[in-house]
């Protein structure tokens, strides 16, 4: 009874899988919105570390590789995955058992050698119950990314990569990263060569980026502090806005690490889920502006961060009074 009922349940997730294949048609790659770009990178700072069971990621992953000139790296775990561990129409398989766990974290036999010097991480599994596995997770866990990019790939029987994002973007909030995309694993060197070449940005975009502004002044009371800003559409957004003038806004306390006031405009956000920390200026809901004094970990698009001031100075310059009035400028 209980091995037919497994039967049943496996044999309705693969038409449910066939629908979606269906459903993907003659398109190829399916992808989310791409958002971000690259710089030009060197091969040598591309790092392809992906996680394949079954070779459909690898595949896609070498081509990657070929495309980009990165180096290769195949995240193992310590114990492989047999036929059985993977059988995800039987309920209690293991691949379902760590996906349904919060705190799974399988085991990686070996590392990347100096993760360091890699500036750009591709980095692909298969979709796993609308979830990256939880491998992926561990890997994420394992070393430093700030201060990288990270392109996320897949392969799948049809679902999208999207539902598989928030969770690991997650793991490291201080990496950049860009939409990402799902791949059939037939796809072939020249889809996946235009996909790389579209992430990197031209010449004009580059010299663009030179130019953009890198700091702007928020004023309170007395004191002036600079914001190193980070390289986003609000950003852009933001900068535009002020070249018509500074704006002055008033903000509340809120949560007792925050102060957060309407901008008065709304502004293009691309949320990620982050734990903020005391210096951050962060947008919110698209037309909020909260500056942290303390933590809090939601969905958010942060604009920049506070320089030369410690976290005691603004705790206490934000909190001498319930509202504060916040002037924004570029100078
Ligand atoms: C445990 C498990 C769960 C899966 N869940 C999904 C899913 O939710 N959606 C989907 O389209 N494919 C799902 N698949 C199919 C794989 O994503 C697909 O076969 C993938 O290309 C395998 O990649 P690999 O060969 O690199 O391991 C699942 C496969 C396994 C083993």
């Amino acid at each position: 009874m209980k091995k037919s009922l497994h039967v049943i349940i496996f044999l309705l997730i693969c038409c449910l899988l066939c629908t979606l294949v269906a459903c993907d048609g003659t398109s190829g790659a399916d992808a989310g919105a791409d958002k971000g770009k690259l710089p030009p990178t060197a091969p040598s700072n591309i790092l392809v570390a992906y996680f394949s069971c079954t070779n459909n990621t690898k595949g896609i992953a070498q081509k990657i590789a070929d495309a980009t000139g990165g180096e290769l790296y195949e995240i193992l775990p310590s114990q492989p995955y047999t036929q059985e561990d993977l059988a995800y129409g039987n309920t209690f398989c293991r691949a379902n058992n760590e996906q349904n766990s919060v705190t799974a974290r399988p085991a990686i036999s070996g590392s990347v050698q100096d993760m360091a010097k890699y500036e750009v991480v591709y980095l692909g599994y298969p979709i796993w119950w609308s979830k990256a596995p939880k491998i992926i997770y561990t890997f994420l866990e394992s070393y430093e990314f700030a201060g990288k990019t990270i392109v996320p790939f897949c392969t799948s029987g049809g679902s999208s990569i999207d539902g598989s994002l928030p969770e690991i973007q997650a793991l490291a909030t201080d990496a950049t990263w860009l939409s990402g995309r799902r791949f059939n694993s037939y796809d072939t060197e020249a889809q996946i060569k235009e996909w790389v070449d579209s992430l990197i940005m031209t010449s004009e975009e580059t010299d663009g980026e030179k130019e953009m502004t890198e700091e702007i002044f928020l004023t309170i009371g007395d004191r002036k502090i600079a914001v190193k800003l980070e390289k986003n559409a609000a950003v852009e957004a933001l900068v535009e806005l002020l070249k018509q003038g500074d704006i002055t806004y008033t903000a509340n306390e809120y949560g007792g690490f925050e102060k957060v006031g309407s901008l008065g405009h709304s502004l293009p956000h691309s949320d990620v889920q982050m734990t903020t920390k005391a210096g951050d200026v962060i947008l919110y809901n698209g037309d909020q502006i909260v500056l942290f004094y303390g933590s809090n970990s939601w969905r958010y698009t942060k604009l920049g961060t506070m320089q030369g001031i410690s976290a005691e100075e603004l705790k206490a310059l934000l909190t001498k009074t319930d509202a504060i009035t916040v002037k924004i400028s570029l100078n």
